[in-house]
């Protein structure tokens, strides 16, 4: 099946090679197409660079919108009339980070970025927040663990986007588990008490249920 990748900087790129891996054709786009170009050539014949954000959709079932929350709604809206039937992945961190290096919530405490993205796309896109739960290097480094499969978390509120996140995190070398829908997703991002984990399936789930979860 084929998954468009709108953003191959240090997260996309990582998702990008991980899926490739597993099978996955890929379209690639980028804000100049720069870094989507040396990405395909990384990755071979699997991975196609598109005209632009628009045309990385043509043919694909999926897209992993992996960009800065801050560019995220602008891309959205570029892409809107393309997302109908389609599973949209969103591994933002509503975070930016100062000339300093200081890292600062975008959102107020307490509002999901989940349910912020899902007021972004219109009715026939399927949300799934994931891929976005750990570091790219540790995302890298725990894919296709074995015995045991490291669990990837994801949350949404749509049952069939939950089936085709599922396929892409098998795809990709872990174990999915859902946390929940989408106002969730503050216990995946960065501060959240399921971000960075490296787990199996039966610990995830403990996770899950632990009562001070999602707070
Ligand atoms: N990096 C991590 O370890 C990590 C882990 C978890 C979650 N995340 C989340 O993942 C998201 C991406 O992080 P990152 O570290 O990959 O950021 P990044 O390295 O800055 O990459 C951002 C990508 O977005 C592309 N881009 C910017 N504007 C665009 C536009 N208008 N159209 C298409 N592409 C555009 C850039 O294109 P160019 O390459 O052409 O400049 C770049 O490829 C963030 O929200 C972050 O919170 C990151």
């Amino acid at each position: 099946m084929t998954t468009a990748i709108i953003g191959t900087g240090g997260l996309g790129s990582i998702i990008a090679r991980q899926l490739a891996s597993g099978g996955e054709a890929l379209r690639l786009s980028s804000a100049n197409n720069e870094s989507a170009r040396t990405l395909a050539a990384k990755i071979g014949s699997a991975a196609v660079v598109a005209a632009g954000n628009r045309d990385a959709l043509q043919g694909a079932e999926a897209v992993v919108l992996a960009l800065r929350f801050t560019v995220l709604k602008g891309v959205i809206d570029e892409i809107a009339g393309s997302l109908t039937g389609k599973l949209v992945v969103v591994p933002s961190n509503p975070l930016s980070t100062d000339a300093q290096g200081n890292v600062r919530r975008l959102l107020p405490k307490g509002q999901s970025s989940g349910k912020v993205v899902a007021g972004w796309l219109s009715a026939g896109a399927r949300l799934a927040m994931a891929f976005g739960t750990m570091s790219a290097d540790l995302f890298e480094s725990s894919s296709n663990r074995s015995p045991e499969s490291a669990v990837l978390f994801y949350a949404t509120d749509d049952g069939r986007a939950g089936e085709e996140v599922e396929r892409l995190i098998r795809t990709a070398g872990f174990e999915p588990v859902k946390v929940g829908g989408v106002e969730q997703s503050d216990r995946l991002e960065v501060g959240g008490d399921l971000h960075d984990l490296v787990v199996g399936p039966a610990e995830a789930r403990s996770l899950i249920a632990a009562p001070n979860g999602g707070s």
